[in-house]
């Protein structure tokens, strides 16, 4: 379920940014429609899906299964300038990991997502969620990532140090170069 329902965000997030909408920031033409199959499968997309709880060795395998890097991952994961994500996808990252969040954050997500109950609010992934911007890594820079996964680009890998690192410098030469 999780999955379809990202597989309908992927479809929104292209039509929002070719019809150019007025959101501010960045914008550029992109071809609409798939080449890859005309037809859609539920159950490949709950298996091919990497789910917002994975760490970060698990999201570059899923990234890896479809020939996409690492790089990839941190640059397609910048989609999440745009957007909201429901509490149950980040409930467990705000009352379970807290040392990288930024307490004024956590305090403004509290309010939106209890322990239990209201599954469905929405939040947004940055603070700018109708924006193309570069917030969104800001925001992993600064403890202000809303999803575990997005988090874990920042600084993933447990023992994998020098992985972070150079994911350290993949975001930051993104946001410097933009
Ligand atoms: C790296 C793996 C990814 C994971 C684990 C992930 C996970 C999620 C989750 C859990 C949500 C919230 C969905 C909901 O609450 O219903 C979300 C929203 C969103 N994702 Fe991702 N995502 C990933 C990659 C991507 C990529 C590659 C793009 C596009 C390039 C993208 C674009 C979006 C957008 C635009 C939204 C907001 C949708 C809305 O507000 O309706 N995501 N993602
Ligand atoms: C926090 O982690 C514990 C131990 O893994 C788990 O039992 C609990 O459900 C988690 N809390 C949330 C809100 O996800």
């Amino acid at each position: 379920m999780a999955a379809s329902s990202r597989m309908g965000v992927l479809a929104v997030y292209l039509t929002l940014m070719a019809a150019a909408l007025g959101l501010g920031g960045t914008s550029y033409d992109v071809l609409l429609g798939r080449r890859d199959a005309t037809t859609a499968s539920i159950d490949d997309a709950n298996n091919d899906i990497p789910t917002p709880f994975m760490d970060l060795p698990a999201l570059q395998a899923s990234f890896e299964s479809h020939g996409l890097s690492l790089h990839d991952l941190v640059v397609l994961s910048g989609g999440h300038t745009l957007g909201y994500s429901r509490c149950l996808f980040f409930r467990g990252r705000l009352y379970n990991e807290t040392g990288t969040l930024d307490p004024t954050y956590a305090a403004s997500l509290d309010e939106r997502c209890p322990l239990s109950g209201d599954d469905d609010v929405l939040t947004a992934l940055d603070d700018t969620p109708t924006t193309v911007d570069t917030d969104y890594y800001q925001g992993l820079m600064q403890g202000r990532a809303l999803l575990h996964t997005d988090q874990q680009l920042y600084q993933g890998g447990g023992d994998a140090g020098d992985l972070k690192k150079s994911q350290t410098h993949i975001i930051i030469g993104l946001v410097t170069n933009s």
